[in-house]
């Protein structure tokens, strides 16, 4: 072997990584599961930032189209003189700037991302476009433990979690979350949550089910990937997009179904499907002011205001 084929012939797929054991783990229960976490590689991220625009896809522009109407009330109530505004996977700080634009008097804004070119590209934009405002970014993991930058001590805190993203836990994690959130914070700070809200069932399935199947790139995309990073064999034409209302447990999950018995190969494994067999990818809990309320409750904080548009209902809860 010449050191040019060693120079070309791809790096062998790592079977040991976060997303290996996920995959492995998940193919082998009995009710095959995917963690939604990681839909979002390059391509996933795409598929996402399209979704956001769809016509069936309510939730991003009924949320900024409430922030632009409530931020003036949210900065006074939320946002103090001096205080940190500290964003939950903060991706490119979009609605941020709603906030910062009618909050002048902010110390510093601490995004929060896992991914090192989403937070160099939004802090960057934002030091251009904010001079006046410390833009402290944070590179970590907002489910796992993280430092505040030192600025932050002593300041009031603010937190921020839009985008409902909150629905993409279980209520356990969801209540698990804030109630660390509550703890990374401190005695006396505040929280601003957006989360949509139950609607009807038709509004909802279309919303994770549109006509020119983003959706269902987005989620097949999860196959993809374990095809890329995982030598897998996977034909994501046997797979069919899945997005089903569940009433009981107030959420859309979104599946990826097999067309036909299968056995698939990834991570230098075999995974049987039989046909109709699905792999659960995703949860999206919609709430109910009341279980807003107990889910907020169940973590230490009570909701101060709750702010709601005009249907499709998509709420922002102030939480003290
Ligand atoms: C990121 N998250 C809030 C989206 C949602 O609506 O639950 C993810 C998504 N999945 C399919 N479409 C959008």
């Amino acid at each position: 072997m010449s050191l040019t084929d060693l120079a070309i012939r791809p790096a062998p797929a790592r079977h040991d990584t976060p997303f290996a054991r996920d995959v492995i783990e998940g193919l082998s229960a009995a009710r095959k599961r995917l963690p939604s976490k990681h839909f979002y590689d390059r391509l996933g991220s795409d598929l996402f930032e399209q979704i956001c625009d769809l016509p069936e896809y309510y939730p991003t522009r009924t949320e900024t189209a409430l922030m632009r109407d409530i931020a003036p009330a949210l900065a006074e109530a939320a946002l103090p003189e001096g205080s940190v505004l500290v964003e939950y996977g903060s991706g490119a700080s979009t609605k941020t700037r709603l906030l910062l634009d009618a909050a002048p008097r902010l110390r510093a804004y601490v995004p929060i991302d896992i991914s090192l070119s989403a937070l160099e590209a939004a802090s960057a934009a934002l030091r251009r476009d904010y001079p006046a405002l410390r833009v402290e970014p944070v590179l970590a993991d907002f489910t796992a433990a993280f430092e505040l930058p030192a600025s932050a001590r002593g300041r009031p805190l603010t937190g921020y979690f839009p985008g409902s993203t909150i629905g993409n836990f279980t209520p356990a994690e969801a209540a698990g979350f804030l109630a660390r959130a509550r703890r990374r914070l401190g005695p006396g700070a505040r929280f601003i949550l957006g989360a949509d809200l139950v609607k009807s069932e038709h509004t909802l399935v279309a919303a994770y089910d549109d006509a020119a199947g983003v959706t269902a790139a987005f989620n097949r995309n999860l196959l993809g990937r374990i095809n890329r990073e995982l030598d897998g064999d996977i034909d994501l034409t046997a797979f069919a997009h899945r997005a089903v209302w569940n009433r009981a447990e107030s959420r859309i999950e979104m599946h990826l179904a097999s067309l036909k018995p299968q056995t698939v190969e990834a991570a230098g494994r075999r995974f049987h499907f039989d046909e109709g067999e699905t792999i659960h990818t995703e949860n999206c809990c919609k709430f109910t002011r009341e279980s807003l309320a107990q889910i907020a409750a169940k973590a230490g904080w009570s909701v101060q205001d709750l702010w709601v548009s005009p249907e499709p209902e998509f709420a922002v809860a102030l939480l003290l």
